[in-house]
């Protein structure tokens, strides 16, 4: 006997199946156009990546983008597709041509607005500000606080930070500690009496301050949170579901900031720091307004503290890996200054294999490897040699073209002396090692970034004989990216140097 069933139910039966095969019909139709008749379809990569964002947006979720596309490039060459509208390189030329500004062209392109949320202030800082000539101006007034002169003028504030960091140390003697805390409690202290005019004692009281940890949450669920922009509607579901968390969040870290930003512009003080130009001129016309200040301080804060302190992390672990090389260094800085107290902005200078040391810790180990995706214009560009199609986000991989044999000799090894013109390197692309991107939207803090990191890992190297404890021996390996490193522990034992 047949299955009898009442014609309402027959209907629904009916239905679903429709929508089943108009769905699948879909899927093989837009599978089929992405892989063979899009514009990007000559570009080689894995197909279910062609035909589809899901997979990216995974990998940039778990912290994993970086290096899921390194071994993209690895497998399929320079240019590859790793979404249906994106691609990344790993050759040095596309550097200038997708971050600067190349002479085919005299615009930049725009940075991909579809990677994070916007500021729900309304009101745009300078990195992610879309115009040009309002990202520029808004650059100029922050711009004077990292000059040379500047950056002379503000050691005095960062040195008390660097001598604290030591005597932290020094009490820690004999026992395992997390020195990729204290980099960080370090480089937070500095970036927060840079910009707000004191500390928040971190150094002082030995603990992370529970706004620094809310920043790293924060900077773990920026990509994943951006990517749901790419799967429109799922930005406004998940914005309607987090409101009422969000808002309390962000109207905390709003407050955090916008107090202390008051606070600091309502200080009239010789110190120069951070706010000192925008103070000079904030009530003026044509000068910045409070908000504007608000959105910049704090991203000069997260950006100036956490790569600084994963680099240092990471160039601290490179050399514990590498005895040769860290004997090598401990020596050369050893011979060279008398009493940490001669170490600084000018003598550390002179020490050219310690710049080498931390190129070589960039080149394994850019701290912000996190695709910053910039857009072709509607008519398209040549990038890296090649025509790229109009609308197409490009990047380039800065973890995969460091790690590329067709970029370095021996690329995996830590080997400082490929800097330092060793023959076997001469044909090594060192130009593709980026860690501070190029073109007009670059990083400011650079120079301020260089002066930290080689006189904080001087002085420690200087001061103390470091030894890698067992649970830290694969710590780079453990690695997270999202847009900065989400780091493990690095636990080294420390003792006086040449106390054996
Ligand atoms: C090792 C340390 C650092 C690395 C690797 C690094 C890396 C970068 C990168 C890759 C960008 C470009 C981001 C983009 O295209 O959206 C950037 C921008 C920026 N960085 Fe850094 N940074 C470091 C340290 C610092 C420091 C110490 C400061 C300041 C205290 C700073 C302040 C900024 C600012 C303000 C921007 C935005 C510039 C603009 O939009 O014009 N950074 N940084």
């Amino acid at each position: 006997m047949g299955l009898l069933l009442p014609i309402d139910a027959v209907d629904r039966l009916k239905f679903l199946q429709l929508c089943a095969i108009s769905f699948v019909t879909y899927l093989v139709y837009t599978s089929i156009s992405r892989l063979y008749f899009h514009p990007l379809s000559k570009y080689p990569g894995p197909r279910l990546w062609a035909v589809s964002k899901l997979p990216d947006a995974y990998y940039r979720a778990i912290g994993r983008q970086a290096f899921i596309n390194a071994e993209i490039h690895r497998q399929y060459g320079p240019i590859v597709r790793t979404s249906p509208e994106e691609l990344s390189f790993n050759v040095e030329e596309a550097w200038n041509d997708i971050y600067g500004k190349p002479s085919t062209r005299n615009t930049q392109l725009p940075k991909d607005e579809l990677q994070f949320f916007r500021p729900v202030s309304g009101t745009n800082g300078m990195i992610q500000e879309p115009s040009d000539e309002e990202h520029q101006r808004q650059r100029r007034f922050f711009a004077q606080c990292f000059s040379e002169k500047a950056l002379r003028d503000q050691e005095p504030i960062m040195k008390q930070y660097f001598d604290l960091l030591i005597q932290r140390l020094h009490e820690h003697c004999g026992q395992a500690t997390d020195l990729n805390m204290w980099y960080s409690l370090t480089v937070f202290d500095i970036s927060c009496d840079l910009a707000f005019g004191e500390s928040l004692g971190c150094l002082k009281n030995q603990v992370i301050h529970p706004w620094l940890k809310s920043i790293q949450m924060m900077m773990k669920l920026l990509p994943a949170t951006g990517m749901t922009m790419k799967f429109y509607p799922l930005d406004k579901i998940l914005l309607l579901l987090a409101t009422p968390y969000a808002r309390q969040a962000e109207l905390k870290h709003r407050m955090f900031v916008e107090e202390r930003v008051k606070q600091r512009l309502e200080t009239q003080t010789p110190r120069p720091d951070f706010m000192s130009y925008a103070q000079e001129t904030y009530k003026t016309p044509g000068g910045l307004k409070f908000l504007q200040i608000c959105e910049n301080a704090a991203p000069l804060i997260t950006g100036g503290s956490e790569p600084s302190s994963s680099l240092l992390a990471a160039a601290t672990y490179l050399l514990l890996t590498n005895p040769s090389i860290l004997a090598k260094l401990t020596a050369i800085l050893r011979a060279a200054f008398k009493s940490d107290k001669e170490i600084n902005s000018v003598t550390v200078n002179k020490i050219d294999y310690l710049l080498a040391v931390l190129n070589e810790a960039f080149r394994l180990y850019p701290p912000a490897p996190v695709i910053l995706g910039r857009v072709t214009p509607p008519e398209g560009c040549t990038i890296a040699g090649s025509f790229i199609p109009g609308n197409t986000v490009v990047s380039v991989n800065s973890w995969g073209a460091s790690r590329s044999s067709t970029n370095f000799v021996r690329p995996t090894e830590f080997i400082p002396e490929r800097w330092m013109g060793a023959p076997e390197f001469k044909d090594d692309k060192r130009k593709v090692v980026q860690p501070f991107s190029v073109g007009p939207r670059n990083c400011l803090g650079q120079n301020l970034a260089w002066l930290e990191l080689k006189i904080i890992l001087a002085r420690v190297i200087w001061n103390f004989d470091l030894e890698l404890c067992e649970e830290s021996c694969r710590w780079m390996e453990r690695q997270k990216f999202y847009i900065v490193a989400e780091r493990s522990e690095l636990m080294i034992r420390v003792k006086p140097a040449g106390l054996d």
